[in-house]
């Protein structure tokens, strides 16, 4: 476990090291790889797969830094970190990090909305991901994220299914939220 995580900050060290500046164009290209699953510009249309499109840049390296350790698991991708270096990393995250962010669809259940506003202030969700929940190194970018990927990664963290590095925070933030709370968590969160 501990060799695990050494191996991870050594892995990060390098990625974060002040070797060479990010390559957008070649993160471009580079995502050719991923628009089948998480959408053109970074804007997912599929169920249960997070849009990547303006997530801050640490959060985008640690999160592909943690698969390719094995960190964090996932079928769909695993194969794709497997062809993944350093540098195409570093290139990634510079290149989603600076796609526009998602456009929150209209909020049509206003009164969820409201209930997910006051179970965020009960959590304290903004004192990590920002007033407008746009986040900000290794915490995530969780304003207009897809709902159902919102609701799928609270469960991840509240069941434990979801591990890393980073995962210590929102695992004894999600222990203690409800279902029902999750839902409007989610709902509030995906429209703003
Ligand atoms: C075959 C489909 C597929 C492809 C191709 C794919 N991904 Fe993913 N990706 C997923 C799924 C599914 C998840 C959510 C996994 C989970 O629930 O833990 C994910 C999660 C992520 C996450 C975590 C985001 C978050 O908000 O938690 C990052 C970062 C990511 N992918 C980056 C990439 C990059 C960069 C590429 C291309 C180099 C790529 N993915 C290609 C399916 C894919
Ligand atoms: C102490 C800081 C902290 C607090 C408080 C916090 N978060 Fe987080 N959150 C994080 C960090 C750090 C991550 C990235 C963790 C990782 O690497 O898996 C994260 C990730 C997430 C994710 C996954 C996003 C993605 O794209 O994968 C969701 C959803 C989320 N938080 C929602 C919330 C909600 C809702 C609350 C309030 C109930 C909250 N967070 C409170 C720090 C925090």
């Amino acid at each position: 476990m501990r060799l695990a995580f050494t191996g991870i900050l050594l892995a990060a060290a390098m990625i974060c090291g002040p070797t060479h500046a990010a390559d957008i164009a070649a993160g471009k290209a580079k995502a050719e790889l991923c628009v089948g699953c998480h959408g053109e510009n970074g804007i997912s249309q599929m169920e249960n797969i997070p849009s990547l499109a303006a997530q801050p840049d640490m959060f985008i390296q640690w999160q592909l830094v943690f698969y390719r350790a094995g960190a964090r698991k996932n079928e769909q991708m695993q194969p794709i970190v497997d062809q993944l270096n350093n540098e195409d990393i570093r290139n990634l995250g510079a290149y989603f990090a600076q796609l526009p962010p998602p456009k929150a669809p209209p909020d049509d259940k206003p009164d969820l909305s409201k209930k997910g506003a006051q179970a965020a202030v009960g959590g304290r969700c903004a004192s990590c991901h920002l007033p407008d929940y746009a986040g900000t190194k290794a915490v995530a970018r969780v304003a207009g994220q897809r709902q159902d990927y919102l609701v799928k990664a609270l469960h991840d963290y509240k069941s434990g299914v979801r591990s890393g590095g980073g995962m210590a925070a929102m695992a004894s933030v999600a222990y203690s939220l409800s279902e029902e709370e999750i839902e409007a968590l989610a709902h509030y969160l995906a429209h703003l």
